[in-house]
């Protein structure tokens, strides 16, 4: 009962990956097996169709492997980052249908964070992906996270909770 996680945000010292880490954590401390694929790591490829290369193989391969999705997004001039778009291009019905998906969005502005997640979630429910809440919003993301990682915001704080059982019973779990 594997949780895959994508931060995607392309920047190697970008913020997404911090909100990702804080609620891999949470899952993890529930006793769930998660796996992160951070974009800012990879040698991002353009999406041009057939052949897909092999690191677009490797996304399949990993989204089919896992039994619940959580696609985290950085807010660039208003919606979701490039570099996840290309994540979702890459991928096909196959991976997507039915699979539930969950998700982040990560952004420095005071009300940042919910139009990526709008448009995620528009993607999947397009690709018969099964979109589960609650979505988390870090918005302000520079002075989100407390010493240890963690949010500071008290509503992230109340939702963490409902997220985490919400994925539980997504792969099958008791919460
Ligand atoms: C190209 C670009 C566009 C951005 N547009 C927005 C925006 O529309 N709203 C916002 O609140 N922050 C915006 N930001 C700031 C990001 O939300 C901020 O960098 C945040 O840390 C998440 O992105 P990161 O994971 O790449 O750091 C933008 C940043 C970049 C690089």
């Amino acid at each position: 009962m594997a949780i895959l996680l994508v931060s995607g945000s392309p920047r190697p010292e970008g913020l997404t990956i911090h909100a990702v880490r804080a609620v891999e954590r949470q899952l993890a401390a529930a006793g769930l097996a998660t796996d992160v694929l951070d974009l800012a790591q990879v040698d991002l490829p353009t999406y041009r169709g057939e052949p897909v290369p092999e690191l677009g193989l490797e996304w399949r391969r990993r989204v089919q492997e896992c039994d619940a999705l959580v696609l985290a997004s950085p807010e660039y001039h208003g919606g979701m980052s490039g570099a996840i778009k290309t994540f979702l291009d890459h991928l096909t019905f196959d991976e997507i249908r039915d699979r539930a998906v969950a998700f982040i969005g990560v952004a420095s502005g005071p009300h940042g964070g919910t139009r990526p997640i709008l448009q995620l979630q528009d993607v999947v429910t397009v690709l018969w992906g099964r979109p589960i809440g609650p979505a988390l919003a870090v918005s302000g993301v520079k002075e989100a996270f407390d010493e240890d990682g963690g949010f500071r915001d008290e509503q992230l704080q109340r939702l963490l909770p409902l997220f985490v059982a919400r994925m539980q019973a997504a792969v099958g779990g008791s919460p």
